[in-house]
């Protein structure tokens, strides 16, 4: 049976009205009647909890929580998907973890917000170098909000004939107002500069102005995220449509250190000599070290070792290194 103390958390959290606390306690309470042998009661238990928060989430953004798929056109403009990534498992500024939990509070809080004429931050602009999260943020808020993703299919939205172009814009705002989500528009400068993706300069201005208008006039319930990796080219009108610019950089120090531990998980070197990995990782992305420490896994499972070698990883990153500069080089023209 529970202990008292359970009882007494579980009576005090909601009565303070704390729904966090008291989901937090009963799922604890599940947990404690699972290692007494009490495998059904937990697991009843369990679904109790899910089902009540599922019915919560749905009252507090006043919709259904949408199990959908794009139909018709739409289905080629929005890749769906419900992604399950936690803010924890990112490695960030403090200052972009800040703005993303105000981002995710705001979120949380959006019907108080709202029946007190306040408006929940939804259009969020991110910007900085390739392979530092921007996409996954956007997979992260989904995750953390429990809302579907809808990644924005710039290859079919962008045509070569205007009319359609701005056809197709209307159809993403218009599912924007009728399923809450995360939307995202990926490679953003491709609509938000006016050398983008169309192929002439006036075309890519009337795209950018339809946009505009349609991001001011958009008064829905989802989130619409554009990221860049290109802000340098962005019209300067499009700033002060967005609620919040977020400026990611490439990983420090500790953030190296971060991500290498992170990623190499049980893997992890047996006396690892962090300094000299993450000398070899300076400046590269998080993307970047996240490949060379999956190379290293790769190359230690197939050799049937437990633990990566701490030399090979080096020289993975030391190859991605230089596969940055190729880039870099290919990117200058030269
Ligand atoms: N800040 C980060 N924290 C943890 N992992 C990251 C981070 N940034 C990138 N990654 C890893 O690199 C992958 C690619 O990053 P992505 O979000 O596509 O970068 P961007 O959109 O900024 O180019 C991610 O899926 C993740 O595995
Ligand atoms: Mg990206």
């Amino acid at each position: 049976m529970a202990s008292g103390d359970h009882l007494k958390a579980l009576l005090k959290s909601h009565i303070d009205g704390d729904d966090r606390h008291f989901y937090a306690i009963a799922m604890q309470l599940a947990a404690h009647e699972a290692k007494q042998g009490h495998v059904r009661l937990a697991e009843e238990l369990r679904k109790l909890i899910d089902a009540a928060k599922a019915r919560r989430n749905a009252e507090v953004h006043g919709l259904p929580i949408p199990i959908t798929k794009p139909r018709g056109e739409l289905a080629s403009l929005l890749q769906v998907s419900y992604p399950k990534n936690r803010l924890a498992d990112m490695v960030l500024d403090s200052g972009v973890a800040d703005s993303l939990r105000q981002v995710i509070k705001e979120q949380r809080y959006f019907a108080k917000l709202r029946d007190h004429g306040l408006h929940p931050r939804r259009k969020v602009l991110l910007v900085g170098p390739p392979g530092t999260g921007k996409t996954l943020t956007a997979a992260t808020l989904a995750g953390e909000l429990g809302i579907p993703l809808f990644m924005v299919r710039l290859e079919v939205l962008i045509t070569k004939y205007m009319g359609e172009t701005a056809a197709k814009l209307r159809q993403i705002f218009d599912a924007l107002t009728s399923v809450r989500g995360v939307y995202l528009f990926d490679e953003f400068d491709a609509i938000g500069s006016q050398r983008g993706l169309a192929n002439d300069v006036g075309e890519a201005r009337r795209i950018l102005n339809s946009f505009l208008m349609m991001i001011e006039q958009d008064d829905s319930s989802s989130l619409i995220i554009a990221a860049t990796n290109h802000p340098e080219i962005l019209d300067y009108a499009l700033f002060r449509r967005f609620d919040d610019v977020i400026e990611y950089h490439l990983p420090d120090t500790e953030q190296i250190r971060q991500v290498l531990r992170m990623r190499l998980g049980r893997f992890a070197p047996k006396r690892p000599r962090w300094a000299s990995l993450v000398e070899s990782a300076q400046g590269l992305s998080h993307a970047d070290i996240a490949r060379a420490v999956h190379d290293a896994i790769k190359d230690a499972v197939m050799h049937d070792a437990e633990s990566i070698d701490q030399a090979a990883l080096k020289q993975f990153l030391i190859n991605r290194q230089s596969m940055r500069d190729r880039g870099h080089r290919s990117t200058l023209g030269a």
